[in-house]
């Protein structure tokens, strides 16, 4: 993600606690969404594990991600799930509002947010896997 001498994007913000804090404001989004909440197991404590671990190691920061989990794979591991551009467009929704206080909170530079903000957009377009 970032050479020598270069600040990681999970050292730009903070580290972990921000991923922490983002996905917490994220499943809170999804407990209320009946297109989402279906999708995922009545608990949600190891998804907001699996998730915050994942985006921490993705920007730079410690590997426990795939320490526990190995490589990612998230197309893969994302198949066993109906994704429409619905089901997107709904995950999105959370996940913008969920950065729009996070950032706000943590003073997140404005490079460092649409980074984050165009990686998600991105990483759910690649993960539809259906279409209705
Ligand atoms: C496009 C809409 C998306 C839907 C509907 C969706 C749905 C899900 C569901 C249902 C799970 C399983 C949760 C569990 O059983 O604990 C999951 C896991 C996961 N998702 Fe997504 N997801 C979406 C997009 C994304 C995006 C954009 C990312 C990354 C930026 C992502 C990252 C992950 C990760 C890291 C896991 C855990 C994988 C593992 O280690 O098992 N997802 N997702």
């Amino acid at each position: 993600m970032s050479g020598p001498g270069e600040t990681s994007v999970h050292d730009a913000v903070g580290g972990g606690p921000f991923f922490t804090d983002l996905v917490e404001r994220f499943y809170a989004g999804v407990e209320g969404d009946p297109l989402l909440r279906p999708l995922y197991p009545e608990d949600l404590t190891e998804a907001k594990r699996h998730l915050a671990l994942f985006l921490t190691q993705y920007w730079g920061g410690p590997t426990t991600y795939s320490d526990e989990r190995g490589h990612p794979r998230l197309r893969m591991r994302h198949l066993p799930f109906v994704i429409t551009e619905a089901e997107r467009d709904a995950w999105l929704r959370h996940m913008h509002a969920a950065l729009d206080a996070v950032v706000a909170e943590r003073a997140v530079e404005p490079d460092v947010d649409a980074r984050l903000r165009d990686y998600f957009d991105r990483a759910a377009d690649f993960l539809v896997n259906a279409r209705r």
